[in-house]
């Protein structure tokens, strides 16, 4: 039986989260550019979206470029920028044809115009699908993210909009990016690191974690199909007893 053909498919993760991690270190292992690695890995983004889709998933959220990544060479903020905006034009019509939602979160008014423009066309075009929420984390960080929300709440408290007392988990969510989404099943991260770097870190409360030494662009639907099948054999407690759950 293949890798796909052993999945539950009643039981696949309803939200992945993936920090695409390795491109630079590919680029290097072929004698390349690190550009190279993150033209490479757009292929990875791709194939992922599709497998993703095919398998029922309804919540893809790949990091996609964090607010710490804004600090390197220009050269290469620059180009991950072009080929964010070449990727999104290229792959619109898959979006159409796999009923595909895109969404943002992040600081979306930091990004270059041209970003800007084409993401909210995408957005707008795709708002109808519900097949799969496909969000890119951009200018994301997830620290940054908490103290935007609780900003936003410190100043309904100020104007007496909410009381102190009522401020509970289900309203700092209801502040999050991710407000209308659910949390984080399953998180995967290539390249063999094993931290979580700023990643949606309350989404991530009772995600299971997944770490592989595979470089993101040599990461394939195997790779994900083998996520998931780790993820299946898990026995996910949420605080219970195994007896509870059984
Ligand atoms: C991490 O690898 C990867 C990134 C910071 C960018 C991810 C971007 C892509 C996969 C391509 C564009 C994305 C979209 C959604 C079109 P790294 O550069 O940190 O690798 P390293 O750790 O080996 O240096």
């Amino acid at each position: 039986m293949s890798l796909k053909e052993q999945i539950n498919i009643l039981n696949v993760p309803n939200h992945i989260a993936i920090i695409m991690d390795g491109n630079g270190r590919w680029a290097k292992s072929q004698g390349m550019m690190r550009v190279f690695g993150h033209e490479n890995g757009t292929k990875s983004v791709k194939t992922t979206i599709k497998a993703s889709v095919r398998l029922g998933v309804k919540y893809l959220t790949l990091y996609a470029f964090s607010t710490e990544n804004w600090n390197r060479p220009k050269l290469e903020v620059n180009a991950l920028m072009r080929l964010l905006v070449k990727s999104l034009k290229a792959e619109l019509p898959l979006f159409h044809k796999e009923k595909v939602r895109l969404n943002v979160i992040g600081e979306m008014e930091s990004l270059p115009d041209k970003a800007k423009r084409q993401l909210n066309a995408a957005m707008e075009e795709t708002a109808g699908y519900s097949e799969m929420t496909l969000t890119l984390a951009l200018s994301y960080g997830s620290r940054q993210e908490l103290v935007k929300t609780f900003q936003d709440i410190a100043d309904k408290v100020k104007n007496n909009l909410i009381s102190p007392h009522l401020i509970t988990e289900e309203v700092i969510k209801e502040h999050l990016y991710t407000k209308s989404m659910p949390d984080v099943d399953l998180l995967i991260r290539t390249s063999g690191e094993q931290r979580i770097s700023n990643f949606l870190l309350w989404q991530i409360a009772y995600a299971e974690l997944y770490f592989l030494p595979v470089l993101w662009p040599d990461f394939t639907p195997e790779h994900l199909y083998e996520a998931i099948l780790n993820y299946q054999q898990r026995e996910r407690r949420f605080g219970k007893t195994s007896d509870q759950i059984t």
